[in-house]
């Protein structure tokens, strides 16, 4: 044998135990690690980890490797990070987002790229539409708005004055709540907003308590609940008889046991409770506690586990090829069963199709819970579903 031909014998015998860059499917995990949204961070890592721990990292042939990234949730920093995950690091699917913008920031580069943008906690309805490489498995924030608005009609509620976070799923929950609240014949009394960064509730919630509403409809972000809830406590608008309506961004399981009890009774309306009545949840609530030093998980951490679910499943029907037009195509129209409940990627609008829950703050076993009392099925984004 030549020499040459012993070199490229002994290369390849070589090649399996070392994984090659083919080999490996890198996932860039961009999140709010650090400030505001800190808790949006740390539920969708520690449900990224549970889900590879539960599956292994190997998947349709393919080494699966997560880089993950701190954009402090600065959507400028998210931006560069996502050019730097692809451009430096080769990396053939971008996830997280913690925030509206910095998904919104990362859609231009998801599209050039040609690399899926897997959503996994950002809420407002536009995001899907930014760039044809997007996927979400969070929610929108109107799937959650037209059934709260749809129950407080219903049952006797209407007046009522709306408080949102001030930027894009706030004026999504503002208008798709005050549009159906309205169309079914309840009367919005005025639309509020704070800001979103360090919100200062007490001139909002003071102006909402002389509108003498039945009810206030709240959207602050995941992590904001409870400081929202404490000052609304605080200026005694718990026992002013104006009821507390919300998506359940507010009574986020993340903080809803240290809300207090003033918070039991409050109506919501929401894709996940920690509390949610299935096999699979049980297993989730307890694995995920087990694995976070006792840590309830949240909205946000089914919206990870099940992005990085959608990626496995992606890659096992293209067969470990992760060309991102491929990856997309095997994503649209995917169903499975989610902690949360049945869920599915609209193969139209490559949003998620979920339940959502109508639920109510309850004490059980000595602790505070979101409980399911209702349940609309199938839910597609209702803002998309409009201009159809
Ligand atoms: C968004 C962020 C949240 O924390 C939330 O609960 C809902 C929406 C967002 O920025 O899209």
């Amino acid at each position: 044998m030549l020499r040459r031909e012993i070199l490229a014998i002994a290369a390849l015998t070589f090649l399996p135990s070392v994984a090659s860059a083919q080999d490996t499917v890198k996932i860039g995990l961009i999140l709010p690690m650090t400030g505001q949204q800190a808790s949006t961070g740390k539920q969708i890592d520690a449900a990224v980890k549970l889900y590879l721990a539960q599956h292994g990292t190997t998947v349709a042939g393919k080494k699966i490797e997560v880089i993950l990234k701190d954009d402090t949730s600065v959507p400028d920093v998210t931006k560069r990070l996502a050019q730097e995950l692809v451009v430096n690091d080769k990396v053939a699917v971008l996830a997280g987002f913690g925030i509206t913008p910095s998904a919104m920031a990362t859609a231009p580069i998801a599209t050039q790229a040609k690399v899926p943008e897997v959503v996994m906690a950002a809420g407002t309805s536009s995001i899907t539409e930014a760039s044809p490489f997007v996927v979400r498995t969070s929610f929108t924030l109107a799937q959650s708005a037209v059934p709260m608005a749809e129950w407080s009609v219903k049952n006797g509620i209407r007046k009522v004055v709306t408080m949102v976070s001030d930027y894009g799923p706030g004026i999504d929950a503002e208008k798709s709540f005050s549009d159906k609240f309205k169309a079914d014949g309840g009367t919005i009394i005025e639309n509020l907003r704070v800001p979103m960064r360090s919100p200062d509730f007490a001139p909002v919630l003071q102006k909402a308590a002389d509108t003498k509403a039945d009810a206030l409809f709240v959207f602050v972000p995941s992590g904001t609940g409870a400081q929202f809830v404490k000052q609304f406590i605080e200026r005694g608008l718990d026992k002013s008889g104006m009821k507390l309506i919300a998506t359940g961004d507010v009574t986020d399981d993340d903080q809803l046991n240290g809300m207090g009890d003033a918070v039991v009774g409050v109506i919501n309306a929401h894709n996940y409770s920690a509390n949610h009545d299935s096999a699979l949840n049980k297993s989730y609530v307890e694995a995920f506690r087990k694995a976070n030093g006792g840590l309830r998980p949240n909205f946000m951490s089914v919206g990870g586990y099940d992005g990085m679910h959608l990626i496995y499943e992606a890659l096992k029907k293209t067969g470990g090829d992760a060309n991102g037009e491929k990856l997309i195509a095997a994503m649209k129209g995917f169903a499975w069963e989610s902690p949360r409940g049945p869920i599915s990627i609209d193969p139209d609008t490559r949003d998620i199709v979920q339940n959502i829950y109508i639920r109510k703050v309850e004490k059980v076993g000595g602790e505070l819970y979101n409980v399911e009392f209702a349940t609309i099925p199938n839910v597609k984004d209702p803002v998309k579903a409009a201009k159809k």
